[in-house]
């Protein structure tokens, strides 16, 4: 018998999964077993797998366009996603979400190449996410507990966009999404 949130995760893929993540090749839900798969064959903690699995719930939650990003809109749904998150789940499955917007303007900041080498649509919501960071803001996000992990969600995420990829189904994942509520 699973926990009502954890159903009610399931109902929201299968309900809202299909739509296309913003101007990339896969579903929402493909992009979700993706990422989560890369946490999980990276030994990731549960809590970081539930985290990348649900990164992008927040898409799920909003009713704007899939290509909203597109043209100029930020649905802000890594703050949507976090404040649905919070209510259920420790801290370790909440942060890296909530930050892995802020992880990408970090990288382009910090990592030389990470920039070139963005995605054409992640490229365009990176303009209107903040751009990249300066360095006090670097030292401030250095400063949050879970930097490392929203910073390593962030590289699965974009890596998780292979149209050809197999993944698990998303019931590989409940044991991973129970242990990490609260
Ligand atoms: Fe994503």
């Amino acid at each position: 018998m699973l926990h009502p949130i954890t159903q009610q995760i399931l109902d929201l893929f299968e309900n809202n999964g299909s739509s296309m993540y913003g101007g990339e090749e896969v579903t929402q839900l493909e992009h979700a077993l993706q990422c989560a798969e890369l946490a999980r064959i990276h030994y990731a903690t549960d809590e970081l797998v539930t985290a990348a699995l649900l990164h992008d719930i927040g898409h799920l939650l909003h009713d704007l366009p899939d290509d909203a990003s597109d043209n100029g809109i930020d649905d802000m749904h890594e703050l949507l996603g976090e404040k649905y998150l919070t209510q259920h789940f420790k801290l370790g499955a909440v942060e890296p979400v909530k930050l892995h917007v802020q992880a990408k303007r970090y990288l382009c900041a910090t990592e030389p190449g990470y920039h070139e080498a963005l995605s054409a649509p992640s490229k365009i919501s990176l303009e209107f996410q903040g751009g990249v960071m300066d360095q006090i803001e670097v030292e401030a996000f250095e400063k949050n507990e879970f930097y490392k992990d929203a910073v390593a969600l962030r590289r699965w995420d974009d890596l998780a966009k292979d149209p050809n990829l197999v993944s698990p189904p998303i019931e590989s994942f409940t044991n991973a999404i129970e242990s990490s509520l609260k």
